[in-house]
């Protein structure tokens, strides 16, 4: 397992359960109490190539965007290992919104309507052509950041100087998307795929904002929650094939499988579903509340999907709901504050609560302590989402340290 947040922590979770043995690199605290944790740095390949061979791996998950876009699954791959997580090429999907645009165009996947711009004067071309609010999206990797939905044409200037000009983000804000600004409730819809075939998890949502209600600036994910009411398992499955079975296919076409995750965020506009990003990799904090509904061993569906063989059909999960409160550090989603001591894990853990470390270290003292802005995450199961979300709450309010950040509304108001 390739990665050190909540995402890999519950990904390693749901191995362990099912009997896999784990190594993660580098992995975190929390990681490193249900697997072998290694303190290699996710850009280090020869060192991940080094411990692969040498501990015999069978298959690696790679978690995170960066090490794919920089060619880790490439590498790993030349030396002969199962690897869960596309080639460079293929990971270009979540690594450059105009490569993603043009891979929806040609597989005719309903998406925003766009312009790649490269000067600020030819970007408020497109903004008064789409009028606002209109998104200004960086091209490359921003770490979720490269979004700026602009209220006016004077938000939509600022943003394109930022990003154009300023080089905010370097150079993956100096090429820039204009799309047109869309309203309707989103779904993160991940699948899995072995370049062929199309396995789905059932629909999630992740909420952003730092605020209750939406309000505030955007963060990592506050939060998230499966299933999600308004898109039932047949309209899961009939935007799989709108939406990600032509992009594997399209992919497959042009020589570039596509092999790992494929996580397509869609706004449900009024007029049909639209496509706004693809993430080339499990969602964060998604697979939080997703994994816990897995029945089945997760391990088998990865390396079948990873060696080829995944079986075309849903992955099986239980009808149980499932939530996940993130507690995020002081001053997140600014600069957070670190090294404040978390206590309580274990009495969340105790109420049957699970809890996903992110930004977690240990001092000197071995105390467990914020490291990081998002820390952890809460999940919790129940039969409706209401009683999940009330489950993981109750865990979320025995687990405590110093400004604490944490949403009261997730999943709230979700049961018909
Ligand atoms: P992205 O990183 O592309 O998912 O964008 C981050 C967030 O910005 C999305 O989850 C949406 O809430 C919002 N967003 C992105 N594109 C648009 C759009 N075209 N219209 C309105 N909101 C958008
Ligand atoms: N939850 C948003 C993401 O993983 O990008």
């Amino acid at each position: 397992m390739v990665g050190s947040g909540g995402r890999e922590h519950a990904l390693v979770r749901a191995l362990a359960r099912t009997g896999w043995t784990v190594f993660a690199a580098p992995g975190n605290p929390g990681i490193a109490t249900i697997a072998d944790t290694r303190p290699i740095d996710m850009h280090d390949h020869a060192g991940m190539v080094d411990l692969v061979l040498g501990e015999d791996i069978d298959l690696v998950i790679i978690g995170p965007e960066a090490p794919l876009v920089a060619g880790l699954a490439d590498v790993l791959r030349v030396a002969g290992v199962a690897v869960l997580g596309p080639s460079a090429e293929a990971a270009r999907l979540e690594g450059s919104k105009a490569f993603a645009k043009e891979i929806m165009l040609a597989s005719g996947v309903p998406t925003a309507r766009s312009m790649t711009v490269t000067d600020v004067d030819s970007g408020m071309a497109a903004v008064a052509d789409y009028g606002t609010p209109v998104a200004i999206k960086a091209d490359g990797l921003a770490a979720g950041k490269g979004v700026v939905i602009a209220q006016d044409e004077a938000e939509a200037r600022a943003a394109l100087v930022m990003m154009l000009e300023d080089a905010v983000f370097g150079d993956a804000g100096l090429t820039v998307l204009v799309e047109e600004g869309l309203v309707g409730p989103e779904v993160s819809l991940l699948a899995i795929s072995d370049g062929v075939a199309v396995a789905r998890f059932p629909a999630a949502r992740d909420y952003k904002p730092i605020g209750e209600g939406n309000t505030g600036p955007n963060t990592g994910g506050m939060g998230s929650v499966s299933p999600i009411p308004d898109i039932p398992d047949h309209l899961a499955d009939e935007l799989v094939e709108t939406v990600h079975r032509p992009v594997i296919r399209e992919m497959h076409r042009r020589g570039i499988p596509f092999n790992g995750v494929l996580y397509a965020g869609i706004m449900m506009t009024p007029s049909g579903p639209k496509v706004l990003e693809f993430n080339v990799r499990f969602g964060d904090p998604e697979t939080q509340a997703l994994l816990p509904r897995v029945e089945g061993d997760l391990g088998d569906i990865l390396l079948a999907a990873a060696s080829g063989g995944l079986a075309d059909s849903p992955v099986t999960v239980s009808g149980e709901a499932s939530v996940a409160v993130v507690l995020a550090a002081a001053n997140y989603p600014g600069d957070p504050r670190t090294g404040d001591v978390i206590s309580g894990i274990d009495d969340a853990m105790a109420t049957g609560a699970d809890v996903f470390q992110a930004g977690t270290a240990l001092n000197a003292e071995g105390e467990l302590v914020t490291a990081g802005g998002r820390v952890l995450a809460v999940q919790a199961r129940g039969v409706t989402v209401e009683i999940a979300r009330e489950r993981a709450y109750a865990g979320a309010d025995l687990v405590n340290f110093d400004g604490k950040q944490m949403r009261r509304d997730i999943a709230a108001g979700m049961d018909a």
